[in-house]
């Protein structure tokens, strides 16, 4: 496996999170059972229906802000990893929580958007926000009322950062997927870029996803167990 001073790419997924405290997406409990996602989470919904899209969202970002959601150990190794590593360090998660970045992670990319920003359809800009927004809301950089959308990338969007990640996988010695299904598109064909770069790839799930085939070493179990022990083997500890 690759060691100190190689180039390496992580890429997390909700089962990272699940251990905090938030729901993951899908099977039983998870977000998309409560929730139709083409009533929340289309571009569509938010023509249609605008409403039911803040409330969903402020209810998430309720959630995360609950003073019982806190990063865990997988977290805080991630954190400690790139604290340590030599090589290239890139951090892709598809969550939309800043659990990373409270665990001490810098330069994540947060390919899915972020739930503590909006953006202004409008004017463009991406504002910090930690409230509720709703059709009031008005922008703080252009003035224009009910044009913030949450900063979120829906079903049917273009995910962001997608050179610098697509570059970084082409780019990787390692590539680790943790807590993710492997069934939304692009990030479950990341392994697969990943490997026609060269690199080493590993799974760390609480049970085979979709596209655990393509790994060359998976480990399941809960990500505040696997993560940290993974961490510990690499950085030789
Ligand atoms: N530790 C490790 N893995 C876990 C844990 C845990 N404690 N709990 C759950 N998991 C795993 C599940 O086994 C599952 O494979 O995390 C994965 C979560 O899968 P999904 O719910 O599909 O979430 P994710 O892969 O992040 O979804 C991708 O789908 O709806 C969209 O935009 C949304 O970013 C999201 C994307």
């Amino acid at each position: 496996m690759a060691g100190q001073g190689r180039s390496m790419v992580v890429l997390t997924g909700s089962g990272i999170s699940a251990e905090s405290g938030l729901a993951t997406f899908r099977g039983s409990g998870g977000l998309w059972e409560g929730h139709r996602v083409e009533d929340v989470a289309t571009p569509q919904a938010w023509i249609r229906a605008p409403e039911i899209v803040h409330r969903f969202y402020n209810e998430r970002r309720r959630q995360l802000m609950a003073a019982n959601v806190v990063p865990n150990p997988a977290h805080e190794a991630l954190a400690r990893l790139q604290s340590t590593w030599q090589g290239r360090f890139t951090l892709v998660t598809q969550n939309v929580d800043d659990l990373h970045e409270r665990a001490g992670s810098h330069g994540v990319l947060h390919m899915h958007g972020e739930l503590l920003k909006v953006r202004c359809t409008s004017c463009g800009e991406v504002i910090p926000w930690q409230r509720d927004h709703g059709p009031e809301s008005v922008c703080e950089s252009c003035g224009r009322k009910g044009d913030l959308r949450p900063h979120i990338v829906w079903f049917g969007e273009m995910p962001l950062y997608m050179e610098a990640i697509e570059g970084a996988l082409l780019d990787a010695d390692l590539f680790v997927a943790i807590g993710t299904s492997g069934q939304v598109y692009p990030a479950a064909g990341f392994v697969e870029l990943a490997r026609r770069g060269g690199a080493h790839t590993v799974e760390l799930n609480l049970e085979p996803s979709e596209v655990a085939f393509a790994f060359d070493e998976t480990f399941y179990g809960p990500a505040t167990e696997t993560v940290p022990a993974f961490v510990d083997r690499l950085l030789g500890s």
